[in-house]
């Protein structure tokens, strides 16, 4: 897959690996990862899936509704491009945690509901259920912070309450941010992430 990597100064911090919503790329959230965790190594992928013009990193079928074999494919795809990663960057594939916005976001979530052990933790900003009726494997160990807004027309905020549940359910460890703002981005929520990271990996 298409990417960069940065490597940090500080080898023991976990690698971050940023992950764009709709439309993006690789070059999106490398400001994120200077606020949340300076000194980590930064692996940046590219989606795979190409929409209109736009990157993503799963096929949909509309806005919102997900084509579930693609999401599964490219779910796996994403995990074995990060293992090779460890291997050609030599960093541990047990220490990462993944930075998603949006569709990225919801590719990440979709790690953790499919594959056990992708990421150690996650930051997820305006995540999706990325699927239903699955058992989700045991995450416990695994710290999710979700950033949501309370007028987020593409994620209802009953959606992210189900998905906090879902996780926390499986074992995670999950802090919920609500933002009074819709479906983007804020500097707050940002701040928010950064000073959650600070305290669970410090
Ligand atoms: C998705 O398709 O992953 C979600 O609708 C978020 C987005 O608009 O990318």
């Amino acid at each position: 897959m298409k990417h960069l990597f940065k490597q940090g100064s500080d080898t023991k911090a976990p690698v971050l690996l940023l992950l764009h919503g709709t439309g993006g790329t690789e070059h999106d959230l490398l400001g994120l990862a200077d606020m949340v965790s300076p000194g980590s190594s930064v692996l940046s992928v590219r989606g795979n899936v190409l929409e209109n013009g736009m990157l993503r990193f799963f096929r949909r079928l509309a806005e919102g509704v997900f084509d579930m074999e693609d999401l599964q494919f490219r779910t796996k795809e994403l995990h074995d491009f990060v293992n090779q990663a460890s291997v050609d960057y030599t960093f541990d594939r047990s220490n990462v945690v993944a930075i998603g916005y949006s569709n990225g976001a919801n590719i990440a979530a979709s790690m953790l509901f499919h594959i056990p052990g992708s990421l150690s933790g996650a930051i997820l900003h305006h995540p999706m259920v990325p699927r239903r009726e699955i058992a989700l494997p045991n995450l416990t160990g695994v710290s999710c912070f979700i950033g949501a807004g309370n007028n987020d027309p593409i994620c209802a905020p009953s959606e992210t309450e189900e998905l906090t549940s879902l996780l926390t359910d499986a074992g995670a460890n999950v802090t919920v941010h609500w933002e009074s703002a819709g479906h983007q981005l804020t500097r707050t929520e940002v701040e928010a992430s950064a000073a959650w990271y600070q305290a669970t990996y410090k």
